[in-house]
């Protein structure tokens, strides 16, 4: 049954919610699944989870295993940030480029990638699949070959030079660096790939862990073969985006300018 009669009021929040208008009324004016649910349904779990008395239960669908309240954890509303906590927490982050040596909990790595998969997505296709170095010199050895990409390219003269100095202007020394790869046959797999790394930043934000963007390494495991093979990619998958990861060596006293913001009101 995909209401329980004796809970739900009625109250249409499932319907309204449901992205694929996959939820009907019935004579009662419950909510009854509409057979294309079948085919249709991408498993995002919206009916059950803004029910507001649990009432909810999808059933087994090929795109779901069976989904009820009990898998869903509430939102505990004493856990809220004030309007100005959030706002600070936003502007605050920033591109971490030194880093300290010691490395991250493998834990604690988990725990951030177990939020970034919160992330949206594209049809709730979930696309993104993580790789991440475990050591500073697995991290490394992938900044060398992006130089050595540079190389062969001829491109970011200094980049390379400061490589050959002994600095590292790729991942800045970072001890971990964390690739998202999806199929490139995807919908979106840019966009999916680029939320998680965004949720997976802001993650390591709140846990006082520092990221940047890793720009360099995502063009060269674009084109360069021994990337491709060192990260072990799978067939038809491409590098969407790619973030170093480390204790920062600074704290930020400041938040730096941004340009204005452009917008244009259109009636
Ligand atoms: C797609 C993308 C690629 C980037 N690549 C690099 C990079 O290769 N190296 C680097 O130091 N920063 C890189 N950055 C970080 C930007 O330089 C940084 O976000 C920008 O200067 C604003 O600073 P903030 O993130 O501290 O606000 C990248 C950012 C994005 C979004």
């Amino acid at each position: 049954m995909f209401a329980d009669t004796d809970l739900c009021k009625r109250c249409g929040a499932c319907f309204d919610e449901c992205p694929y208008d996959l939820i009907v009324e019935d004579k009662e004016g419950f909510p009854r699944l509409r057979p294309a649910a079948r085919k249709t349904c991408i498993a995002c779990g919206h009916c059950v989870a803004v029910c507001p008395v649990g009432a909810l239960t999808l059933p087994d669908l090929p795109m779901t295993p069976r989904l009820a309240p009990e898998h869903c954890p509430p939102l505990d509303r004493e856990l809220g940030v004030s309007l100005e906590q959030a706002y600070q927490f936003l502007r605050g982050r920033r591109s971490v480029r030194s880093f300290r040596k010691k490395p991250i909990p493998e834990g604690v790595v988990a725990e951030l990638l177990d939020v970034a998969r919160f992330a949206p997505s594209a049809k709730n296709g979930q696309p993104a699949r993580w790789i991440v170095t475990r050591s500073r010199e697995a991290t490394r050895r992938l900044a060398g070959l992006t130089v050595e990409f540079m190389a062969i390219n001829n491109v970011f003269p200094g980049v390379i030079k400061n490589w050959e100095k002994g600095l590292d202007k790729v991942l800045h020394g970072a001890p971990h660096v964390a690739v998202a790869h999806a199929p490139e046959d995807g919908f979106n797999p840019a966009e999916d790939c680029s939320l998680a790394a965004a949720y997976l930043e802001l993650a390591g934000h709140a846990h006082g862990i520092g990221a940047c963007w890793a720009g360099f390494l995502m063009e060269a495991a674009e084109g360069y073969g021994p990337i491709r093979d060192v990260l072990g990619l799978p067939e038809g998958h491409g590098v969407y985006a790619a973030l170093m990861l480390g204790y920062p060596r600074y704290r930020y006293a400041r938040i730096p300018r941004r340009r204005e913001v452009e917008l244009r009101w259109l009636d």
